[in-house]
């Protein structure tokens, strides 16, 4: 069957500049994901998985790059359409959900907010572009003012560095001067008291000393101060002289920037007021259109060419049955037979069809929705819709909570929710359930398979563990150091795989029968900043050949929808049988499909 292609990526290229080297993350991807389908990618840690669908969703890290490639959905190339198109299709149209639930959610913001804030995307779209109209005016406003705190702060700074004692010269403090000054004055008191039975001469001598030590002490404080208060003086004066003439131009600044600056505001708020009811009316205009071409002629139209087709088909069976007699039995039988079946068929047709434009009038209204500003009432709505979609019990009450009163199952369904207000067609999920429990998981898995199947959506898989997609994947993607070395159905992948790497991948999943592991994947994939010239799994593949290290394998061709990239399909290539204990474990899981089938 001829599947539409949803998205189509072409020879995919990312690179990351660092400070070692550029690191080559993925190199020259290709694939289709048919609508409708879950294609999971798998492979191990550093393959590129994730760096290729966040190029998709257009979040690569600041130093990512896309080299070259295409990414087509709905005819664009979403490697070259404008930021602001982008981010109407990213989040919207495409919408992506990550391992760790926690990172996707802020916090410290309310379960309710977080879901709600995006519906109120247009609302903020045009809150964005109202602030971009006098964001100019507000900078210059805005550092017209911070030119005069400056001015203000180099003068206010040698004042603090004043009052701290903080210049060249040091000086003492003035009460840790007198607190000196007092225990010298009594020590001298002290030695006045005590020296009676020193030599009269003597003691007289020392007294007059002390006093004068005292005196010495006392105007060495008063000096250091006086030589600081000086220092202080000159650089206060010297910064005063450098700044005061700096202080009127910058008033200046300002009060030439404050009145542009309030009337661009004004002015954006005009204008984006006038943007806002210009979108209105487009959407009002568009719902009314869609409206009449759809429900109204279309639909009216199919009713009436059945109703005329259904009356013929009525009264030749009436017919049929009057001319009847002259007839065999069997044969009338046979003719009433088949003449209701046909009539059947045909209303059952049309109800198809007609329900058929009332979902392409129902899709073009959740189109408009999100063309259309949301206000918060429909919004908090929508919100408590899609928490019950996802399996959030009691919504009314979780709105208000914070992540952290989620468990982990739960915080990821938010996440689903969240992702799921903006109506994606395409859903990629990032390892949605590494981070939980086995049985969390499974209820996850299922949860992303039921709303593919209510939603049709397009899903993305990516995940390390093959067997968490066995049951889901309707085909599957094995990369390797950032190319896919085999792609086809679940069936092919699981019942005929031909890379190395996926005997390998196979190999190291756990067994659903004995449970055991079989082996690991000896060695560890290549280093990207120099990525091999040739087959990257060479280096681990006991059946890799001279040509797999220096010559880069092409896609083979195995079927339609299978294809490998291992010389080891080349027509000259030796005939190697595929590992025992893949072939074991295939004719396991043969048995068990059969046994499930019965
Ligand atoms: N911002 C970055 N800067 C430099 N290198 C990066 C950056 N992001 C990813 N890489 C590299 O790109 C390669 C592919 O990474 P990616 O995250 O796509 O792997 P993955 O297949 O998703 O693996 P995992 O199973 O660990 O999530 C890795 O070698 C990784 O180190
Ligand atoms: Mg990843």
């Amino acid at each position: 069957m001829e599947k539409n292609i949803k998205l189509h990526v072409e020879d995919l290229t990312v690179s990351f500049r660092t400070t070692q080297g550029m690191v080559r993350a993925v190199r020259g991807v290709t694939f289709d994901l048919h609508e409708g389908e879950t294609l999971a990618v798998v492979g191990e840690s550093g393959a590129g998985k994730s760096v290729s669908s966040r190029a998709i969703m257009g979040i690569l890290a600041g130093n990512g790059i896309i080299d070259k490639g295409e990414i087509i959905y709905e005819d664009q190339d979403l490697t070259k359409i404008s930021e602001d198109h982008y981010h109407d299709l990213r989040g919207n149209k495409i919408g992506m959900i990550f391992q760790d639930p926690m990172s996707s959610l802020n916090p410290i913001m309310r379960i309710g907010k977080q879901i709600t804030e995006g519906m109120i995307l247009n609302g903020k779209r045009l809150h964005n572009s109202y602030k971009k109209r006098f964001h100019l005016e507000k900078m210059e406003y805005r550092n017209a003012k911070a030119e005069l705190k400056e001015l203000h702060g180099r003068i206010k700074k040698i004042k603090k560095a004043t009052r701290k004692g903080e210049l060249t010269t040091s000086v003492m403090k003035k009460s840790t001067f007198k607190e000196d000054y007092s225990k010298l004055k009594i020590a001298a008191k002290l030695y006045r008291k005590q020296s009676d039975r020193v030599n009269a001469d003597e003691r007289e001598r020392k007294i007059i000393e002390n006093k004068e030590g005292l005196i010495a002490f006392k105007n060495e404080f008063l000096t250091s101060r006086e030589i600081f208060n000086k220092e202080a003086a000159e650089q206060l004066a010297e910064a005063q002289s450098a700044v005061m003439p700096l202080i009127a131009p910058a008033k200046a600044r300002i009060k030439k920037a404050k009145p542009i600056y309030v009337k661009a505001k004004k002015t954006a708020k005009v204008e984006t007021k006038l943007e806002w009811k210009e979108q209105k009316a487009k959407a009002a205009k568009l719902l009314e259109e869609a409206k009449g071409s759809f429900d109204k002629s279309k639909a009216d139209k199919v009713k009436a060419d059945y109703t005329a087709k259904v009356s013929e088909a009525k009264a030749e069976l009436k017919s049929f049955k009057s001319t009847a007699k002259e007839l065999p039995r069997d044969e009338v039988k046979l003719g009433i037979a088949s003449r209701k079946a046909d009539l059947k068929t045909l209303v059952a047709e049309m109800k198809e069809k007609v329900n058929a434009h009332q979902n392409d009038v129902a899709k073009i209204k959740e189109d408009l929705r999100r063309y259309k500003k949301v206000t918060k009432k429909e919004a908090y709505e929508r919100a408590i819709e899609v928490m019950t979609e996802v399996g959030i019990p009691e919504p009314v009450r979780r709105f208000k909570q914070y992540p952290f009163q989620f468990s982990g199952g739960m915080r990821q369904r938010i996440v689903i929710a969240i992702a799921l207000t903006a109506s994606p067609d395409v859903l990629i999920c990032d390892e949605p359930t590494t981070a939980l429990d086995v049985t969390i998981q499974a209820q996850i898995l299922e949860l992303i398979n039921d709303l593919k199947s209510q939603r049709n959506l397009s899903v993305i898989f990516i995940t390390h563990d093959l067997g968490v997609v066995a049951n889901m994947a309707d085909r599957i993607a094995v990369m390797y150091a950032g190319k896919v070395v085999e792609i086809g159905t679940a069936e092919d992948v699981f019942y005929d795989p031909r890379h190395p790497y996926t005997w390998a991948l196979l190999s190291s999943m756990p067994d659903l029968t004995s449970k055991e592991r079989l082996s690991a994947i000896p060695g560890t994939p290549p280093n990207m900043l120099f990525p091999p010239v040739g087959d990257a799994f060479a280096e681990r593949n006991s059946f890799a050949m001279q040509i797999d290290f220096e010559k880069q394998p092409p896609m083979f061709e195995i079927s339609d929808n299978h294809y490998a990239a291992t010389w080891l399909l080349h027509k000259d290539a030796p005939k190697i049988d595929i590992p025992e204990v893949i072939k074991n474990r295939i004719a396991r899981m043969t048995n068990i499909a059969d046994e499930v089938k019965i």
